[in-house]
């Protein structure tokens, strides 16, 4: 019997397994347009056959790739399909995904340069891009983390640390026990996840002083209150229903005269910077200090791809500072410090691929055939008899049936036809259907075929679809 390491040898020198991978991924690829969007009962059922003990011996490595395609092949949710509306879940651009398989063999760590040239380089690449795209200060820097939830936290303990630095408080040396109080302000519609990062950084509800939102659900400017040294504003750039953007121009000049810092949640919607046609919804979003967003939502990167932008590159680093003897730093950059994590995915190749592919001008045509869908959506629905809560100024669509009840039962019937997914959620107290377009993916048939299902559910004829 060959040992573990002279099996491991075999397996990398013949091509089997890699080919296998792709030949299953492959004709997943061919099958996803014609199967439900969502897992049905019987594929879920085929889960259970994971629930086994951890094996005592070796197992046959071909046997494992053909079980877990053929069973993960019916529990995927489809992003990558056209008819996905859930949540903001981008779809994935084929050269993400090509650029993807080929760096998971490179198997690289970015956390230092020494670690990985490449990822380091590219990396490099992508902060310079992404500062021209959204129009920052130049002097900004970006740390790639895993999504918005974890650069809001990267943002907040920037901020937290350039305000109490202001105050002549030394975080690292005293941390935060016993500091002087900061105050956070933020819209009552603020992201859960930006609540979750402060509750991390040691905030609480005490620490939060709510502004009221206007029916779009932006932050009311005059009913901002008194700003001072000690505050930190967190904006958005898209609220997660409605899409809708605050209104930058009139609260960040005045929150960084009272020196305010100001962080943007612009997790899908800061790409609208990146868009002659949609720029107008982020004026004056560059004169903030630090801003989260994905590249797995409205980029269509593959998952996980978040980014950390700050315009303080001492206060973002000297908030993640990281020592130990045995890093060996180099001249060039290195990542791991603008981020919380020191090992990670090289991301950043697929970042740059998706952006070197889209270049200016793919990335303003996807925006825009993000948002021309949405409008389409929005305009059919209403047809068809559901209320539009929304502006549509974006890529999100807010629905509402006649009545509450009517609401909740068609969401669960579009859930279950198989056919199109969207999420719900509460909109001002009322259950409402969210529509997000986020895959480049989606047509006008997509939208069509989706648009019968929602008639059908709506009036209450869809029985056994799916
Ligand atoms: C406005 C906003 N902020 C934050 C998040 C969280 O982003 P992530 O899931 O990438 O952490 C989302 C997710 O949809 C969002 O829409």
């Amino acid at each position: 019997m060959a040992s573990l390491q002279q099996q491991l040898f075999v397996q990398k020198k013949s091509k089997k397994l890699l080919n296998q991978a792709s030949d299953l991924a492959l004709e997943y690829l061919e099958t996803i347009e014609n199967s439900p969007v969502v897992p049905s009962r019987t594929g879920i059922e085929m889960l259970k056959e994971f629930d086994i003990d951890l094996p005592d011996s070796i197992g046959d490595e071909q046997q494992i790739l053909e079980q877990l395609a053929s069973i993960g092949c019916h529990n995927t949710v489809h992003y990558n399909g056209g008819r996905y509306y859930g949540f903001v879940n981008g779809g994935i651009l084929p050269i993400g995904m090509a650029t993807r398989w080929l760096a998971d063999v490179w198997d690289q760590n970015a956390a230092l340069n020494v670690m990985s040239p490449i990822a380091a380089k590219l990396e490099s690449v992508c902060e310079v891009w992404l500062k021209q795209l959204f129009n920052l200060p130049e002097k900004t820097v970006a740390g790639l983390v895993g999504g918005t939830s974890v650069a809001s936290l990267c943002g907040l303990a920037a901020a937290r640390y350039r305000q109490l630095q202001n105050l002549n408080w030394d975080l690292a040396q005293n941390g935060t026990f016993g500091a002087p109080k900061l105050r956070i302000i933020m819209g009552t519609q603020t992201h859960g996840t930006v609540v979750k990062m402060l509750n991390l950084l040691g905030f609480g509800a005490a620490d939060i002083e709510w502004v009221e939102c206007d029916d779009q659900g932006r932050m009311i400017p005059d009913l901002m209150p008194a700003l001072d040294r000690t505050c930190i504003v967190v904006l958005q750039a898209g609220n997660v229903c409605s899409g809708a953007f605050d209104h930058f121009s009139q609260l960040i000049p005045k929150a960084k005269q009272a020196q305010a810092w100001v962080h943007v949640d612009g997790a899908f919607g800061l790409w609208a910077a990146a868009s002659p046609r949609f720029s107008h919804l982020t004026k004056d979003v560059n004169l903030a200090d630090s801003w989260s967003v994905d590249g797995h939502k409205t980029l269509n990167t593959p998952y996980d791809c978040g980014v950390i932008l700050c315009a303080d590159e001492q206060a973002l680093t000297h908030a993640l500072h990281q020592q130990g003897s045995y890093i060996q730093s180099s001249e060039e950059r290195d990542s791991m410090m603008f981020t919380p994590d020191m090992s990670r995915r090289a991301k950043g190749i697929d970042l740059w691929s998706c952006l070197r592919y889209l270049g200016r001008q793919g990335i303003a045509e996807l925006i825009e055939l993000l948002h021309e869908r949405a409008s389409y959506f929005a305009l059919q629905a209403s047809q068809i008899g559901f209320k539009v809560l929304n502006d549509v100024v974006f890529n999100q669509v807010i629905l509402q049936a006649d009545t509450e009840q009517q609401t909740l039962n068609t969401l669960k019937k579009i859930q279950a036809s198989g056919v199109c997914w969207c999420g719900g959620a509460k909109w001002q107290g009322k259950a409402i259907i969210r529509v997000s377009i986020c895959a480049w993916a989606t047509t006008e048939k997509d939208i069509d075929d989706s648009i019968e299902v929602f008639a059908q559910c709506l009036n209450g004829s869809a029985a056994g679809l799916a």
